[in-house]
């Protein structure tokens, strides 16, 4: 049994993976596929929740093969990218729509209602969230009023996010999705249990289309034999930013990390209480397992690899996203351009979804490494922004754990450490998230009998340690809370 590997199934925003891993930590192999983006529409983003199927399996199936069979893989762990919501028929399993993504803002105007009728301060209460189209509730919501053929579904329909899309074409038909994602809806009290009937009502989502919520690890159940060419047990399954906070190890009360994925995302374990944020920070649950419940407080920063996918293929300016740190360098500053990344909204702690991107400060003078860097340091001023949210929540942070694409990248994670003037935390594998559900896949299973034990699996950190000028530093914030107020 432990020579057995794990295998993890990661279904993020840009891209599908299967990873392997071995039971100290190490990560074996690795498949990847890029997943198709559709913009349909200004603010709208979908994803073909087929695609999302074919080829999360296309790379399950080669890591199954690396490992040398089905019965090499004791367990599998599935991340995902939250809160996208996928519709599909229970009868053919069929997705019935393309998935709202978590990104899409079609239901602004819908949030703008229930807040001028007074819900949030309810909502926030209850599910920790505030209100904005970020969540999946009014993305169920606009499938129902707008998509005929999800309306018209009616016992034959199934709601739910990625990992319960996955489960249920792995298994045949388990409708199941963990504690942690559920509460990415809207639709579940941060302290309950199940479904919340108010919650459904209000939003209009029909309980009977919801999957059943389990814990983040336990024996969920099997694949098909078809599947894999065995039955493999599915034993752990964690929203991607609580699975990589799992990964980071952030088990103490306190601890904190910032995965720079598509969005990045902050989140500090609470431990056993619920929070309850006055700055516009959303309480969330970390994990559920057994009698056992740890909170956490997020910030959710809607734009990190993204924007350097836009200078890619939308400005042109560099080839590849590791350019960024070679042309950061190549300037002394940033040229007085300074960038507000609003390219979806703004998400925490500011929550404006009309707002829009600026580039300011132009000059004759001004070329691509001014504008590349003015992009990086927005990340860092974004990330301060909720340091003060965290610390005026009574949350600081001591160190900051950072993970995802992006950390690559030593310049941007010297410049977050600079901003932040706290040490910043890189560990050597930085796919915290997959790893995260390895560990919970790992418990799950009976390989670790605690998630402390689980943590065994983390790698070791490089440290970076502030060392900006205090006067650049306040000069780097006037010019960000400048652009800021523009909107
Ligand atoms: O809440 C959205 C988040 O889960 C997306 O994560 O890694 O795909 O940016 P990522």
């Amino acid at each position: 049994m432990t020579d057995r590997l794990i295998l993890v199934l990661d279904a993020g925003t840009t891209s599908t993976r299967a990873m392997l891993y071995r039971r100290d930590g190490r990560r074996i192999a690795t498949a990847q596929a890029d997943l198709t983006q559709y913009y349909p529409r200004p603010g709208w983003v979908e994803h073909d929740a087929e695609e999302i199927w074919r080829q999360s399996l296309a790379c399950a199936r080669r890591m199954v093969e690396q490992a040398g069979g089905p019965d090499r893989i004791a367990a599998i762990g599935i991340t995902n990218q939250r809160e996208t919501v996928v519709a599909w028929d229970r009868r053919s399993g069929e997705a019935l729509h393309r998935a709202i993504v978590w990104q899409d803002r079609r239901t602004a105007a819908e949030c703008e209602a229930l807040r001028e009728a007074g819900h949030e301060p309810m909502l926030q209460r209850r599910t920790g969230l505030v209100v904005d189209p970020y969540f999946s509730a009014t993305k169920m919501r606009w499938l129902l009023d707008h998509a005929p053929v999800v309306r018209d579904a009616g016992e034959r329909l199934a709601l739910g996010t990625v990992e319960s899309w996955l489960a249920w074409k792995l298994t045949g038909g388990l409708h199941v999705t963990d504690a942690s994602n559920a509460s990415r809806t809207q639709l579940m009290a941060l302290d309950g249990g199940d479904w919340d009937p108010d919650l459904c009502a209000l939003f209009g989502v029909p309980r009977a289309a919801l999957p059943e919520i389990v814990d983040n690890a336990g024996a969920f159940g099997e694949t098909q034999p078809d599947i894999l060419g065995g039955a493999v047990p599915i034993s752990g399954m964690a929203g991607d930013q609580q699975a990589a906070t799992i990964g980071q190890a952030c088990l103490r009360p306190g601890d904190a990390k910032a995965t720079l994925g598509t969005g990045a995302f902050i989140l500090a374990n609470m431990g056993e209480t619920m929070p309850a944020s006055a700055h516009r920070l959303l309480g969330t649950l970390l994990y559920r397992i057994g009698d056992r419940r740890a909170y956490a407080l997020e910030g959710s920063i809607f734009v990190a690899g993204s924007l350097i996918q836009w200078l890619r293929d939308q400005l042109g300016l560099i080839e590849k996203a590791e350019d960024t740190e070679a042309l950061a360098r190549s300037v002394a500053d940033n040229g007085g351009i300074l960038m507000l990344p609003a390219l979806v909204g703004l998400g925490a702690p500011h929550w404006k979804p009309q707002a829009r991107g600026i580039i300011t400060g132009l000059t004759q003078g001004t070329g691509r490494a001014h504008i590349v860097r003015a992009a990086l340091e927005s990340l860092s001023h974004q990330i301060h922004d909720l340091a003060d949210a965290f610390a005026a929540d009574g949350a600081p942070w001591r160190l900051l754990r950072v993970d995802g694409g992006m950390s690559a990248n030593d310049w941007i994670v010297q410049d977050m450490a600079d901003i932040l003037n706290l040490p910043v935390d890189r560990p050597s594998d930085v796919e915290t998230t997959a790893l995260g559900a390895a560990m919970l896949a790992g418990l799950g299973s009976g390989l670790f009998s605690s998630l402390e034990e689980a943590s065994a699996m983390a790698s070791p950190a490089t440290r970076f340690a502030p060392a900006m000028h205090v006067k650049e530093r306040a000069a780097r914030l006037r010019g960000w809370r400048a652009v800021l107020a523009t909107q």
